[in-house]
C-alpha cells in the first residue's frame, strides 16, 4: 500500500525504513546527519543511503542525480545539463557548469524561415531543439570531490530502472497527459507509454535506460559520449531533423567556474555566474531591495511586494541586454553587481505606481505571448554542503527519447534569443548576448545557491521555474534572512514574479487579495497562477541544526542519512 506522509512540524529525526515504498517526507530537523532534499522520495533516498555507505554530499548529489533520470524523467536526465554550486567544509567553494551547447552545425538564424520570422516550434519541439548533453559528464566532474566510486553511484538508478518503481497519482497523470506528445515526436512507442492510462501504483519499469546506465558504469564517460549511446543519440538524430553529431558529443567538456559571491547583510552568499544569470540576478535584486531596508516591511505586504517586483523588473531588463556565455561576449558581471550601477537604476523607482519596463530597458520588438527542471539541496554531517539544479528545460525536453537508449533529450536550444525580441518558453526575450552560436552555451536562469553565515553553510537553495527561479530563490533568502520566516514558510507561502517583458507581475494562488488590489491600484498588471516554483531548502543554524524543507507544490521529498 502506498502512504503518503506530509509532515510539517517538528521530528527528531524520521526514520523511514519500515515503509517499503514511495513516502513522501515534507521536513526533517536534524543534527549531524546528512540531508537530502530533491524532487522525488526515491531519488532523495538513493543519495540519503549513498551517505550511509560512506559517501559525502557530493557522493549523494551524483546518485540523487542519476536517480532523478530515472524516477522523475520529465526534468531529471542524462540527457540534458546543469549546474552545480559547492562548498567543502575546508572552505573551498566552486561552481560546475555542465550546461548543454549548441551543436557545431547551428547557426545563428537557424530557427527562422526564408522570410526572417521565428519558428519556436522547432526551437521548443523535436530533434532540432536539442542542445548537446552535459550531464553526465557533470557528474563525472563532480567525482573529484567525492569519496566513491561511479559504480556504486550510480548503481541505485539501474536498480531503480531494472526493478521499476510504483508511480504517484500526479506522475501518472502527467504521463497520461503527455502521451499525444510522446507520439508526435517519436517513431516508436515509448516506455512511457505501455500501460496507459497509468494509475498510482502502477510499476514502471525502463529496461534501455538500465542498461545505458550499465554502459556508463562499465565505461564511464564514454559510455555515453562516445561507442553504443553516442551512436543511438546520433541515429536518433537523424530519424528526423537533429544535427548533434558524434564530434558534439566527443567533444563536450564540463567548465570549472568561480562561484559569483557577493555579500548580503553580513552573510556571504555564492550563486551561478553566467552563463547562468541566476547569480547575477540574485545579487541585483537583493541589493536592489536593500536600499529600501526590505525587512521593516511585512512579508507579501504591498510595499515590500512592490519594492521586490521593481527590483525584478530592472535585473530582468539587464538580463535581455548584457547576459549570455562568456567565453562569446563581454562578460558585465562586475558591472552590472556594483552598489555605484545599481544605485543609478534604483533612481527610478517610485513607491507610488509601477515603473513602465519601457523606461528600464530597450525593448527591441513587440513580443508576443508564448510558457522541468529539478532542483536537489545537500548537507552531509562532515559540513559540506552542495546545490545543484539540473534541466531538460520543458516538460521532457524535447519529448524526443532516444530509441533504444530509453532517455529523453533537452529542448535547451530554446534558451537562447532564437531572434532579438522574440520571447522564448518563458517569455524571456534577449539580444545579441545570447545568440546562437556553435558550441555556445544558452543563457539560463537556474540559481543553485548557498548562504554562508560564518563561513559555514547557512542556507542551501534552489528550484525549478524557468524565468521564475531567480525571483524565486531570491524570495526565499529574503523570506528567511529578512523576514525572519520559518524554512517551511519560506519555501512554502505564496511567492510572486515579474520579469521586465511581458509588464505583468504572476501572483501565486493564495497571494493575499489585499496586496493584489492594492498593487492594481498602482498600475500593475496581475497575472493569476497556480504554482511557482518548487523549491529545496536546508537551513542549519550556527549550532548545526538542520532543517530541510520540500516544497509543497509537488511530490517533493526529504531523507536523511
Ligand atoms: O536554464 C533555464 O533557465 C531553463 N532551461 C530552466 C527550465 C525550467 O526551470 C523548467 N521548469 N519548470
Amino acid at each position: 500500500m502506498k502512504k503518503f506522509l506530509f509532515l510539517f512540524f517538528w521530528l527528531p529525526l524520521v526514520t523511514f525504513a519500515q515503509f517499503t515504498d514511495i513516502n513522501i517526507i515534507k521536513e526533517i530537523h536534524t543534527k549531524d546527519k546528512g540531508l537530502v532534499v530533491s524532487a522525488h522520495p526515491l531519488a532523495s533516498e538513493a543519495g540519503a543511503k549513498i551517505m550511509k555507505m560512506g559517501g559525502n554530499a557530493f557522493d549523494a548529489v551524483i546518485a540523487t542525480q542519476y536517480a532523478l533520470a530515472v524516477v522523475y524523467p520529465q526534468a531529471g536526465n542524462i540527457g540534458g545539463g546543469g549546474f552545480l554550486v559547492g562548498v567543502k567544509n575546508n572552505g573551498e567553494k566552486f561552481t560546475l557548469d555542465f550546461r548543454e551547447t549548441a551543436p557545431e552545425r547551428a547557426s545563428r538564424d537557424m530557427y527562422l524561415d526564408k522570410n526572417g520570422r521565428a519558428n519556436t516550434d522547432l526551437s521548443q519541439n523535436g530533434r532540432l531543439a536539442v542542445g548537446v548533453p552535459g550531464s553526465v559528464a557533470g557528474f563525472f566532474a563532480t567525482l573529484k570531490y567525492a569519496k566513491l566510486p561511479m559504480e556504486k553511484l550510480i548503481q541505485p538508478a539501474i536498480d531503480l530502472a531494472d526493478n521499476g518503481f510504483a508511480l504517484t497519482e500526479k506522475e501518472a497523470n502527467l504521463l497520461n497527459s503527455e502521451s499525444k506528445n510522446f507520439d508526435e515526436y517519436n517513431r516508436k512507442t515509448t516506455v512511457f507509454q505501455k500501460n496507459l492510462p497509468w494509475k498510482a501504483g502502477d510499476i514502471l519499469v525502463q529496461k534501455d535506460l538500465a542498461e545505458t546506465l550499465r554502459r556508463i558504469q562499465k565505461s564511464g564517460m564514454k559510455g555515453f559520449y562516445e561507442g553504443e549511446t553516442a551512436q543511438l543519440i546520433t541515429a536518433e538524430m537523424n530519424r528526423g531533423n537533429g544535427i548533434i553529431t558524434l564530434n558534439d558529443l566527443k567533444n563536450y567538456r564540463v567548465a570549472e567556474r568561480k562561484p559569483l559571491i557577493f555579500n548580503y547583510k553580513g552573510h556571504e552568499i555564492m550563486s551561478m555566474p553566467l552563463p547562468s544569470s541566476g547569480g547575477i540576478l540574485l545579487a541585483q535584486m537583493l541589493t536592489m531591495s536593500g536600499f529600501e531596508n526590505i525587512g521593516k516591511y511585512q512579508h507579501n505586504s504591498t510595499a515590500a511586494t512592490q519594492i521586490m517586483i521593481e527590483a525584478e523588473r530592472r535585473a530582468f531588463a539587464d538580463r535581455a541586454e548584457f547576459m549570455g556565455d562568456p567565453s562569446f561576449i563581454t562578460d558585465m558581471t562586475e558591472m552590472l553587481i556594483s552598489r555605484d550601477y545599481l544605485q543609478n537604476r534604483w533612481k527610478t523607482f517610485n513607491k507610488n505606481s509601477a515603473t513602465p519596463s519601457a523606461a528600464v530597458g530597450k525593448i527591441t520588438a513587440q513580443q508576443s505571448e508564448s510558457t522541468e527542471t529539478t532542483h536537489i539541496s545537500i548537507i552531509d554531517k562532515e559540513g559540506n554542503a552542495v546545490a545543484v539544479t539540473t534541466t531538460l528545460n520543458g516538460l521532457y525536453g524535447s519529448k524526443v527519447m532516444v530509441s533504444g537508449a530509453g532517455f529523453f533529450l533537452n529542448n535547451e536550444m530554446d534558451d537562447f534569443s532564437v531572434k532579438p525580441g522574440v520571447p522564448n518558453m518563458f517569455g524571456a526575450v534577449g539580444g545579441e548576448a545570447n545568440s546562437i552560436q556553435p558550441g555556445k552555451r544558452m543563457l539560463s536562469s537556474m540559481t543553485p545557491t548557498i548562504v554562508l553565515k560564518n563561513s559555514k553553510p547557512y542556507i542551501i537553495v534552489g528550484t525549478p521555474g524557468g524565468t521564475t527561479i531567480p525571483t524565486s530563490v531570491y524570495q526565499s533568502v529574503v523570506n528567511t534572512i529578512d523576514f525572519g520566516l520559518s524554512p517551511n514558510m519560506s519555501v512554502n507561502m505564496p511567492k510572486f514574479h515579474h520579469q521586465w517583458l511581458p509588464e505583468s507581475v504572476m501572483v501565486e494562488k493564495g497571494f493575499p487579495e489585499t496586496t493584489i488590489a492594492d498593487l492594481e491600484k498602482m498600475n500593475y498588471k496581475i497575472e493569476r497562477v497556480q504554482q511557482i516554483g518548487r523549491t529545496e531548502m536546508i537551513v542549519i543554524d550556527e549550532n548545526g541544526n538542520a532543517v530541510a524543507v520540500a516544497d509543497g507544490r509537488g511530490d517533493d521529498s526529504v531523507a536523511a542519512e
